[in-house]
């Protein structure tokens, strides 16, 4: 959740470490640090975001080319410029920046403060540095080992000391973090967003390693073995490209994300269609290809978002395929009793492939026996490294904190990989043919609604006072109205709820009157009957409605009252009911982002999230 840059080398490194933070700072936005070690060690923080840091440092001169910086997501303690790291030892010789958590802080931190050890700070990241401090004679590397050895729970640590001014010292455990390999330079970061300017070779540490950095060398190895390896063959190329995580002249990187999705889609099919045959060919599931066509059973679990596209991916996989298929939220998963017989698979989806309750969820899985499967976005993330085989989304990096082509990419990787399992069981050639030639279109379709942005940036205009929504759909139309209110609710904070339609009767109806305008997403598809009923019961109780329909549906129209400015509808083009998500998301991401920007919001850093979450 929080993020880190560091670097050790010959350049001047503070223009290095801030322009990284920046690159980083969608991951965390509560405070941020730095520290250069030179002849002294130069620490600055500050509250709020990286441009407080900036005025923080003002016209003071930092000097030095080793150094690391912080943007913090507060867990343990309130954001403050004590709690912000770097923290450092009780001497200020040490520093260390932290991403994680220690569970076991309180007992660490009682046992150090009686050894006389003076604190600074209520986090619980403080700790490491006292640790290291307690461990240190001379020889860092096995301090650190040493210190991590005590420490319960999770980290992603960088480790700088004025003794040691051409050493870095990195660690992990359940919290990303990656090195990126220079020419007498190394740096390291939480991700690879912030490297990518630099270099392109990085080196993903695995689980409970650690690394030592110097200008012109790294070793690596495990936490519980003292001998540190140089590695070279770990080194891997990362093709995104430094543009890719640059606003270029979007106001927003959300807005320029929504505007990616026609590509999105695009690269989510390429090379991995055969139309000929009426399927997909997914090379990262080859592997286990056997084991895929004996299961019987399908768990997909995620979170936020990526959940959504799970349950997506439930109508799709059982409407192409035999296959039973649940889906769960990766952080209620582990604690269902499940029993799994041979035969289950469980798939995990993850934008970032680290966020943490997935990740753990997809563990424990393999654990019982669980062929577990990622489809992730982020290449070399935990959650791709660590499960048995996988589909990447190559969507591009992912900037904005709220999720869109992140969503349409697993949608359409989802229908991918119901397309091959359905044509290895009962789906017949001419259905397969028809998904293809439907799913092709997609890209040129999101393009048609895209050009019509200005008529959602219209209906914003007319309901961005309002205080509360209610999104409405079945079907496949009901996780896009989970979707939608999401999108809504965390960015412009005003309260929205996504709702099955056939349940509104249930219960919600009961809010109905002009102050709750209902967004109704019916597409001309096989609940749309019903699905014009609600719409009705909500006419009749005076409900204001927004509808996104199917391109040339007059009966709609002729039941709203859309000529005095009552009720709206937003038309999206006509596809499969399979595809129809992919589509009728697409106007909702738009509201929600222009509802945003007229309140005023912060649309890409929404309060009190994060883009990775790396806690449970
Ligand atoms: C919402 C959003 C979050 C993420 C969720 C899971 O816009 O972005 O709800 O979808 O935190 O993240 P990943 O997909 O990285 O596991």
């Amino acid at each position: 959740m929080c993020g880190i840059i560091g670097y050790v080398g010959s350049q001047d490194v503070a223009p290095i470490l801030i322009d990284g933070l920046k690159r980083l700072e969608y991951r965390g936005y509560d405070s941020a640090g730095i520290v250069i070690i030179d002849k002294e060690a130069q620490l600055f923080r500050a509250v709020g975001k990286v441009s407080n840091l900036e005025k923080r440092i003002g016209s003071h001169p930092l000097v030095g080319s080793l150094g690391m910086a912080h943007t913090r997501w507060a867990t343990h303690g309130k954001p403050s410029e004590p709690n912000a790291h770097p923290h450092a030892d009780c001497h200020g010789r040490l520093f260390i920046i932290h991403n994680g958590i220690i569970e076991n802080f309180q007992t660490l931190k009682q046992d150090l403060l009686d050894e006389g050890h003076t604190f600074r700070s209520e986090t619980d990241s403080e700790v490491i540095a006292h640790l290291i401090e307690k461990y240190y004679d001379g020889n860092l590397a096995e301090a650190v080992r040493r210190a991590l050895a005590r420490v319960d729970g999770t980290f992603g640590l960088a480790v700088i000391h004025k003794d040691h001014l051409d050493q870095a010292i990195v660690a992990r455990r359940s919290s990303p973090l990656i090195l990126g390999i220079g020419d007498g330079e190394h740096f390291f970061a939480s991700d690879v967003a912030a490297l990518v300017k630099h270099t392109k070779r990085v080196v993903y540490l695995d689980e409970n390693e650690m690394a030592v950095l110097t200008p012109h060398h790294f070793t690596i190895g495990s936490l519980d073995k003292p001998d540190l390896v140089h590695s070279s063959s770990r080194t891997v190329h990362v093709d995104w490209d430094i543009t890719a995580a640059e606003k270029q002249g979007y106001s927003h990187f959300m807005l320029k994300e929504i505007f990616e999705q026609p590509e999105a889609v695009r690269n989510a099919f390429r090379g991995r269609l055969l139309p000929a045959k009426g399927t997909a060919k997914l090379g990262g599931l080859d592997s286990v290809i056997d084991r895929l066509q004996a299961a019987h059973r399908i768990i997909i679990i995620s979170c936020g978002t990526s959940y959504h596209a799970g349950l997506l991916g439930r109508y799709v996989l059982e409407e192409l395929t035999d296959l039973s298929v649940e889906v769960d939220l990766a952080s209620e998963f582990r604690y269902r009793k499940l029993n799994f017989r041979y035969g289950t698979v469980v798939l995990g989806i993850s934008q970032s492939g680290e966020t943490a309750d997935t990740l753990a969820a997809v563990r424990e899985a393999q654990t019982r026996g669980a062929l577990a499967l990622g489809l992730v976005n982020v290449v070399g993330s935990s959650i791709a490294r660590e499960t048995s085989a996988g589909v990447y989304n190559h969507a591009g990096p992912e900037i904005s904190v709220a999720s869109t082509k992140s969503f349409i990419s697993q949608v359409t990787i989802l229908t991918l990989i119901s397309l091959m399992l359905g044509r290895l069981q009962k789906l017949s050639l001419r259905d397969g043919k028809a998904i293809i030639t439907a799913l092709e279109k997609l890209p040129s379709q999101i393009e048609t609604i895209l050009s019509n942005a200005d008529e959602i940036l219209r209906i914003a205009k007319k309901f961005a006072d309002y205080k509360n929504f209610l999104y409405l759909g079945r079907k496949y139309s009901y996780p896009v109205a989970l979707e939608g209110a999401l999108k809504l609710k965390e960015i412009s904070y005003l309260h929205a709820e996504g709702y099955a339609a056939g349940e509104m009767k249930h219960g919600p109806i009961a809010l109905i009157d002009r102050q709750l305008p209902s967004i109704c997403i019916v597409p001309r598809d096989s609940s749309y009957p019903k699905m014009v009923s609600n719409i009705q019961e909500t006419k009749a109780r005076d409900g204001r409605v927004i509808a996104i329909a199917t391109q040339g549906d007059d009966k709609l129209r002729s039941i709203l009252r859309v000529e005095d400015g009552t009720d709206e509808i937003f038309y999206i083009p006509e596809t499969l009911e399979i595809l129809s998500p992919i589509l009728s998301v697409v106007p909702l991401q738009l509201l929600a982002y222009y509802v945003a920007d007229l309140n005023g919001c912060d649309i890409d850093k929404p309060r009190n999230l994060a883009k990775s979450v790396t806690v449970e």
